[in-house]
């Protein structure tokens, strides 16, 4: 099994990265050329750098892979480096889902998992981006699974992202959100809102991969936690 990590310089990605490889899993890290220059990754025998509209250096790495983990994305207070919505939720997973549709694979069928939100909707903004984005994964021909996770919380994980913050949960919010888990009948309500540590969605996109399944499947908190539980 080869992965094709698309996001992997962000902070789901730097966790994902090396539990992928410590399991053993051949991992292809995409990296972007201007992040390239300044990041660790850049340097890494097995990265893809390139941009990914760039489609024959993609297909030359889509040609060895069997998975595709998108993590990517952006926010608004990284406008002002140029990315946007379009530019960094949606037009990468066109281009990926393009390639992977471009390049056979020699035997069997790949798989594509996609990191959107939780609250993913058709409609304006962020999540009607994050919607967008999984509809074109949806109807890719490509079997599928989808993540939605709630807020991220990167404590312990050794997240170090490309832009060098913290995804830090108010412990309040943690606080809370035990509360209402323990009230009758709202433990999988808790388990889809509340914070998830980035170590938990880690564990859970690689026992998925592993296992190539669930496919055709939406994972939202409850589901998340459910497989990591499962990982070790
Ligand atoms: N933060 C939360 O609480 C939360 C909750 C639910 C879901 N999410 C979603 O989870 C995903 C990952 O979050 P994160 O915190 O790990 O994000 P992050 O640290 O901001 O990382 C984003 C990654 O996407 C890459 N990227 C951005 N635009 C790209 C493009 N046009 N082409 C290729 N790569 C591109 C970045 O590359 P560079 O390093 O080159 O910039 C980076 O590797 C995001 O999509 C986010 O929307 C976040």
């Amino acid at each position: 099994m080869t992965i094709l990590l698309a996001g992997a310089t962000g902070a789901v990605g730097s966790v994902f990265l090396p539990r992928a490889r410590e399991a053993g899993l051949r991992v292809i890290p995409h990296v972007r050329p201007q992040t390239a220059q300044h990041h660790p990754l850049g340097h890494d025998h097995d990265a893809l750098v390139c941009d990914l509209a760039d489609a024959a250096k993609l297909d030359r790495a889509m040609s060895e892979t069997s998975t595709i983990v998108c993590l990517v994305g952006t926010t608004r207070r990284r406008f002002s480096s140029g990315d946007t919505y379009v530019t960094s939720d949606l037009a990468p997973v066109e281009q990926l889902v393009a390639s992977a549709r471009r390049v056979p694979l020699a035997s069997g069928s790949r798989h594509f998992v996609l990191l959107s939100s939780l609250g993913a909707r058709q409609g304006g903004g962020y999540l009607g981006f994050k919607w967008r984005a999984e509809e074109v994964v949806r109807t890719s021909g490509v079997p599928w699974t989808i993540f939605r996770p709630s807020m991220f919380d990167d404590a312990d994980s050794g997240a170090t992202p490309s832009d060098g913050r913290r995804r830090h949960a108010p412990a309040v919010v943690s606080a809370a959100f035990r509360f209402v888990r323990a009230l009758p009948g709202l433990a999988n309500f808790a388990d889809d809102v509340r914070p998830i540590p980035l170590t938990v969605l880690a564990d859970a996109i690689l026992r998925l991969t592993k296992d190539r399944a669930p496919t055709t499947s939406v994972l939202r908190g409850r589901e998340i936690w459910s497989v990591a539980n499962k990982v070790n």
